[in-house]
């Protein structure tokens, strides 16, 4: 079944239909969903949220745009979250000089210390990088060494995603890939292995054409499958179970349930 290794499902935008959009996932063949905080306060909603349904994890960390929102009292309770049932990953964490909300100084910090986390719990991490390849890949060199992880809604040449899988990381690929500009993507599918790729949403953001625009959720991760599977030249069905076998192996779970 269909995997969603990272969705925002605290945002506003399922305030009126949460419940019934989950409750219908397994009839739109998603199997698990992880649930991934951004902000300071999102990290005990994501958390929280995920004690109510059973295919469903979180990932507790503090997004670049966001890290000024952390302190070491902060950083402290949000390290007691990771006690918690079903927070299996630190994330998403990373730089991003796209949106620039804080300053690189700050960004890197948290970034470090979000990493150091992950090694010390023994988790893998989930990466968000924009516009800032040099100083992940180097951040990353340095302190995320024989971690596991995600480069989540990956946006970067190539070679460089070849270089992460060298690493032994996992490419997030979602709605982006199912559009017509984006030509770098594709051929990023088309080099690296199967083995290396997770499905993602990031939903509400980033829906796939032909939802491309409008609120993303779990469900329509189907039309990303579909476009991985026209690259590759396989059936669909194998990019679904096989991307389900890479989240399970990178979330530590059990590969047949
Ligand atoms: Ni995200």
């Amino acid at each position: 079944m269909i995997y969603d290794t990272h969705a925002h499902y605290d945002d506003a935008q399922f305030d009126e239909d949460r419940e019934e959009l989950l409750r219908a996932m397994a009839d739109h063949g998603v199997g698990t969903i992880v649930n991934v905080s951004a902000s300071y306060a999102s990290c005990e909603r994501v958390a929280d949220m995920v004690q109510d349904y059973p295919f469903m994890y979180a990932a507790a960390g503090v997004h670049p745009d966001h890290a000024g929102e952390l302190n070491e009292e902060r950083f402290a309770r949000m390290r007691e979250l990771f006690r918690r049932d079903k927070v299996i990953a630190v994330g998403e964490i990373g730089l991003d000089y796209y949106w620039d909300n804080e300053s690189h100084e700050v960004q890197k910090k948290w970034f470090i210390r979000q990493l150091e986390l992950a090694r010390e719990l023994g988790l893998p991490v989930l990466i968000h990088s924009r516009e800032a390849a040099a100083d992940t890949m180097e951040i990353m060199k340095e302190y995320a060494g024989g971690l596991k992880g995600v480069i989540h809604c990956y946006s970067y040449s190539r070679e460089m995603a070849k270089e992460y899988v060298k690493m032994g990381f996992y490419i997030g690929v979602g709605g982006v890939v199912t559009f017509k500009n984006a030509r770098r993507l594709k051929e990023t599918v088309e080099e690296i292995p199967l083995e290396s790729i997770v499905l993602e949403t990031d939903c509400p953001y980033l829906a796939p054409v032909p939802y491309r625009g409008k609120r993303n959720n779990s469900a329509y991760i189907r039309y990303v499958a579909e476009e991985i599977a026209k690259i590759k030249g396989i059936p669909c069905g194998e990019v679904i179970s096989r991307t389900e076998e890479n989240a399970k192996r990178l979330y530590g779970q059990p590969l047949t349930r």
